[in-house]
């Protein structure tokens, strides 16, 4: 089979990694791709993933068996929905169903009308009625913009006073634009954060091993929100029992919900999850692989990732029996001096080997060739993975990795996974 792969990112190269390993897999691309992929498929740059027509002219002209996509931008532009009408398979929801995560009044209205629990809210596309409700419900309190503004339109509103500031903000300055025209204000639910992805072919959903991302900038849970500074997997706050709990009154009701509105899902479906002492409760839904996420959850699938993905699109999932390895996987992002705020680019860098061979995993998220050298071109840069049999073991194999990687002005954080420690140390 031909498959092309739609992203360049870390969990573009992680998922181009793993397609790669399928005995199904004759040739695989990546649109537009980056160094890292380039090792495992050709990279076509100069196609726009935003432009339908031009990437299933891409697909037919290459023979495209299976498109994978990794971004939401896509997904929400329907780049399934022209591949299916081209007679081309493609992993992914539809545009509609990506709205689960496109629209967040969408997914709370859905989650309200099928009793799937999340937070409490109310939907406003008015300021003063906004903050009426602000001033009527008092902090801590969320404020969110309701279309796709890149991981940024959320504001956790410790006090009143930032609260108002974020509804204006968001709606009187139009900070995230369009997406912010409309805003959900939400209750703030307390708890430990978890992220659950789900294999579905809109009938069968089937969860992978749970994860846990690291959203703040600096150690100890400090600083600025950024995409990820790292991730381990599986998450021990998610037991058995919570997995169970959280795939029957959250995962197939979503997904029956789905089916029920005339919006069938298929691809991945990631739950973001609050584990409060009322049980788990969805924070927001994404609908495509999380980033980095994607880098210590594939680690650990042993089945062949080609098949799982056809039997998503063609709704035979339930004829899988999908296997994970037992261990732990860790993943430390290097991100350029700076970030999430601005940074340089264009930095030489050097150990990529070094760390392969200290039995490490690097995903290229932000880099780009030079020179025929790989040079800092992004953000975060690299996904520094470990597999081991313990997190404990995972997380000093992915830091030696890291120790061998440098380039100008590089961080990472260096308390990954220290929630799962404390956890496992019954701390
Ligand atoms: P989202 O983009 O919806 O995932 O929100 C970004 C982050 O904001 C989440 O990962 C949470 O840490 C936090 N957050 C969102 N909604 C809530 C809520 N209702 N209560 C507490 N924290 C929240
Ligand atoms: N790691 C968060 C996300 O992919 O949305």
């Amino acid at each position: 089979m031909n498959i092309l792969v739609i992203g360049s990112g870390g969990r573009e190269h992680t998922l181009a990694w793993k397609l790669a390993q399928s005995p199904l897999a004759t040739k695989l691309y990546a649109v537009p791709g980056n160094p890292g992929m380039a090792e495992v498929a050709t990279c076509i740059p100069g196609v726009d993933i935003c432009d339908n027509a031009a990437l299933v002219k891409l697909a037919q002209d290459k023979a495209i068996d299976l498109v994978v996509v990794g971004p939401e931008v896509p997904l929400t532009n329907g780049v399934v929905d022209a591949m299916n009408a081209a007679g081309i398979k493609a992993f992914g929801p539809t545009r509609l169903a990506a709205e689960l995560e496109g629209s967040k009044s969408f997914s709370k209205n859905l989650m309200k009308k099928y009793g799937i629990p999340t937070a409490k809210y109310e939907v406003f596309t008015n300021a003063d009625e906004a903050r009426a409700y602000v001033e009527k419900e008092g902090a801590p309190i969320v404020i969110k913009a309701d279309g796709l503004a890149a991981g940024k339109g959320v504001i956790v509103a410790m006090t009143k006073e930032e609260a108002l500031e974020a509804v204006h903000e968001i709606m009187d300055d139009a900070a995230f634009g369009k997406a912010g025209s409309r805003v959900v204000i939400e209750e703030f639910m307390d708890g430990e954060e978890a992220s659950l992805l789900a294999f579905t072919d809109g009938r069968t959903i089937v969860p992978m091993v749970s994860s846990q991302d690291h959203k703040r900038a600096y150690d100890g849970d400090k600083g600025p929100n950024t995409g990820g500074m790292g991730t381990y997997a599986p998450a021990p706050v998610m037991t058995k029992e919570l997995v169970a709990e959280a795939t029957e009154k959250i995962l197939k009701p979503v997904i029956a919900a789905m089916a029920k509105e005339g919006r069938p899902y298929k691809g991945c479906l990631y739950a973001g999850l609050m584990i409060t002492d009322e049980g788990p409760k969805v924070v927001e839904f994404n609908a495509r692989f999380g980033d980095p996420e994607t880098q210590v959850v594939l680690p650990l699938l042993e089945s062949d990732l080609v098949e799982i993905m056809l039997a998503c699109v063609d709704g035979t999932l339930s004829d899988l029996d999908i296997k994970w390895s037992d261990g732990a996987a860790v993943c430390v992002v290097m991100a350029s001096g700076g970030y999430p705020k601005s940074y340089q680019k264009g930095f030489a860098i050097d150990g990529l080997e070094k760390a392969k061979a200290a039995d490490t995993l690097v995903f290229h998220a932000g880099t780009a060739e030079k020179d025929g050298a790989v040079v800092t071109n992004g953000g975060r840069v690299l996904g520094v993975v470990a597999k081991a049999p313990t997190v404990k073991e995972a997380v000093d194999k992915a830091y030696k990795g890291v120790a061998a990687i440098t380039f100008q002005d590089a961080f990472y954080r260096k308390d990954i996974a220290h929630r799962a420690l404390e956890r496992l140390q019954g701390k």
